[in-house]
């Protein structure tokens, strides 16, 4: 989806079966200025936020208020990319009036859509949250908020009731109105499945190229995340060993006393050091040089 002009949601629905669309997660503003140079389409603002950045084992640790911040943080770059914020764990649990006024909040910190996780029982609430004009994205198949019910991070729909029922989930959340479903950690053939099934765009991680659009989380695709690579992870860069080597060798360089250099700092001008009798009160840089 090429241009300057702001990524809507309509632009979104619109790519149903067109150029993939590419979303990948930001949680402040360094983050999000580099996915918006890179044109993404869309910029999630995910509760992954936990574990990436936060350094949670899981993401349901992360509230409410967390999510609004690091929105804040990202809308305030003002990016091309659709803002999706992400609705955390138990902030959509408790009836659709408190998952409205939640929605809210991150609407209110700079989201243009936010993102809730799970099938046909979401439905009341999905259908609130678009009453009150906001838009959602849905998601399903390994829901990480559901860590322990699923009992661990694992590949779902790996049957064919367990196909049919993501089938059919996908269905309701489309009725409910959503304009776009993350299917996270489906068999290829099942995500193709469903992605035929709905009219909205299918934005998949570890399900296969057949979906509408793709996502990845920042930290695995920089490398700045190491410790566990997914195996629907594809890292484009090693920014964690790169920022190990540049920060030791800078550690190295200060214990030699070859930084700062000459030239990385302050000198006093001529007058003041010959008035102190410093340096013969010669030739020196200014303070505000
Ligand atoms: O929070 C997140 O990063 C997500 C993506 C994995 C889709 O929900």
């Amino acid at each position: 989806m090429s241009g300057l002009k702001p990524v809507t949601v309509p632009d979104v629905r619109a790519a149903k079966g067109q150029t993939p669309l590419v979303m990948v997660t930001a949680y402040d503003a360094p983050t999000a200025r580099i996915a918006d140079d890179a044109g993404v389409d869309l910029i999630l603002v995910g509760d992954s936020v936990a574990m990436v950045v936060l350094g949670y084992d899981d993401t349901l640790q992360v509230t409410i208020e967390d999510m609004a911040h690091h929105t804040a943080a990202v809308a305030r770059t003002h990016p091309r990319a659709l803002v999706v914020g992400d609705l955390p764990w138990m902030s959509y649990h408790q009836g659709a009036n408190d998952a409205v006024g939640n929605a809210a909040k991150l609407i209110r910190a700079g989201a243009k859509s936010v993102k809730l996780e799970g099938g046909a029982k979401r439905v009341p609430v999905i259908g609130a949250i678009v009453d009150a004009e906001i838009p959602v994205m849905g998601h399903l198949g390994l829901t990480p908020q559901s860590v322990h019910a699923l009992g661990g991070f694992k590949v779902q729909g790996r049957t064919a009731e367990a196909a049919r029922l993501l089938i059919a989930d996908a269905r309701a959340l489309v009725e409910a109105g959503v304009f776009a479903i993350v299917l996270e950690c489906v068999p290829d053939d099942v995500a193709t499945l469903v992605t035929e099934a709905v009219p909205v765009p299918t934005i998949g991680i570890g399900a296969g190229s057949t979906c509408d659009g793709q996502v990845l989380v920042m930290h695995d695709l920089l490398g700045l995340e190491d410790r566990v690579t997914p195996r629907f992870v594809r890292r484009y860069a090693e920014m964690k060993s790169d920022g190990v080597e540049a920060v030791a060798r800078y550690a190295a360089d200060v214990r030699a006393r070859t930084f700062p250099g000459p030239n990385e700092g302050y000198r006093l001008p001529g007058d003041a050091a010959e008035e102190l009798g410093l340096y013969g009160g010669s030739g020196h840089a200014s303070m505000s040089a």
